[in-house]
């Protein structure tokens, strides 16, 4: 009720919020957002939807392998995770890690402070070895060399909403009148239309009408502060997503903007927020531009099924000896019509050695 309140009241000041105000407040707002709230859990047990990370610790290990590779032909020696959720990830990174491929810190930049208490909990349950690794950090001030992690960080970036009817484009916004919020258009201002009109000309086809779709203009500021502060890395971005022509794909007119709680979806994004969690898949065709106008590389795009099937899961999946849990897990994270063809995987490097080869399918033509 708590947040209802402030979000009206954000509402009348401003006349509207647009969706990614509305978003950021329902997410993020101190102790009463989705993440950052004493209650907020993303332990399988009782979250609301179920992470890669989550899964099983084999999700750890294949990216852990991956940063091995990497290491061979690249001067890094550090890990920088965004958004670290529980601190499974971190956990299970740093458990696997040998002596020799020990990084001399683990990052964590999270957003949400009641998370943060959580990772630093999980986090002091390891030896000392490895939870001396972790420094949690508020900005990216001083960091290079690194190997950075964002899993599904992307989708949980507040984004702006748009439809078009009869051949106009509007933003969806919340307006607040009579005690009751209530969804809305406004005229889509002359930059935002410029920007839909250049994504046509890409995509040689207009976007139609009675059609909903997001851009999220937040990806800009989020990944300019990486590429601009640090030196000397290889990121990868792991996310459900698209390209370009997939994410505006003329039957997705409801777009990709979702609601989840207790694993269902909701219908409704006006009541009880605080309490579901709200995604909008990721265009990657978008992050492929924003880093190529930094220079960044692009060094690979696949899906998670070619990237774990890369990176040792199946070997790493004999020691499960409960062949009804590994089935499970493999499939969970491998099979298409689960998270392995949803789930996409971008590796971005500010320069890489020519020798680094990449093996496992690769789909950056699609961007
Ligand atoms: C969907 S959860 C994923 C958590 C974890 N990576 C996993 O896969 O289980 C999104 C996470 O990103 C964090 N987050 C969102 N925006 C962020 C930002 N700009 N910087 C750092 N963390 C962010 C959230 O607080 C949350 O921990």
């Amino acid at each position: 009720m708590e947040l209802l309140k402030k979000i009206h009241a954000k509402a009348k000041q401003n006349e509207y919020l647009t969706f990614d105000d509305y978003m950021e407040m329902c997410l993020y707002y101190p102790n009463l957002g989705y993440y950052n709230n004493a209650n907020i859990s993303l332990n399988p047990k009782n979250a609301d939807f179920i992470t890669g990370p989550e899964i099983s610790s084999l999700y750890a290990e294949s990216i852990l392998n991956f940063y091995k590779n990497c290491k061979v032909f690249k001067n890094v020696d550090s890990v920088l995770e965004f958004g670290a959720g529980s601190g499974e990830m971190a956990y299970n990174f740093l458990r696997n890690t040998s002596e020799q491929d020990m990084p001399k810190k683990y990052y964590i930049l999270e957003k949400s402070t009641h998370l943060i208490k959580q990772q630093k909990k999980k986090i002091s349950s390891l030896p000392k070895k490895y939870s001396d690794k972790v420094v949690w950090i508020s900005n990216l001030d001083k960091i290079e060399n690194v190997f950075i992690i964002a899993n599904e960080v992307l989708d949980a970036i507040p984004s702006k909403v748009f439809s078009k009817r009869k051949n106009k484009f509007y933003e969806k916004v919340i307006k607040s009148k009579d005690n009751a919020l209530y969804l809305s258009d406004i005229d889509c201002n002359s930059l935002l239309k410029e920007e839909i009109k250049v994504i046509e000309k890409r995509m040689k086809r207009k976007i139609p009408n009675n059609y909903n779709f997001e851009i999220n203009t937040n990806y800009d500021n989020f990944l300019s502060k990486i590429f601009t502060n640090i030196k000397n890395f290889i990121f990868l971005v792991i996310d459900y997503g698209y390209s370009e022509n997939e994410f505006y794909h003329t039957e997705r007119n409801f777009g990709t903007l979702q609601y989840y709680k207790n694993h269902k979806k909701l219908m409704d994004p006006l009541v009880g927020q605080g309490t579901f969690d709200i995604s909008v898949s990721v265009d990657f065709s978008r992050v492929k531009r924003i880093s190529s106008s930094h220079n960044i590389e692009l060094l690979a795009y696949t899906t998670q099924e070619h990237f774990l099937l890369n990176n040792n899961i199946l070997e790493n999946s004999e020691k499960i000896s409960n062949s009804f849990e590994k089935s499970n897990i493999l499939k969970s994270l491998l099979f298409p019509s689960d998270m392995g063809e949803n789930f996409k995987i971008m590796i971005l490097c500010d320069s890489m050695n020519n020798d680094f080869e990449i093996n496992f399918k690769d789909y950056r033509h699609k961007l």
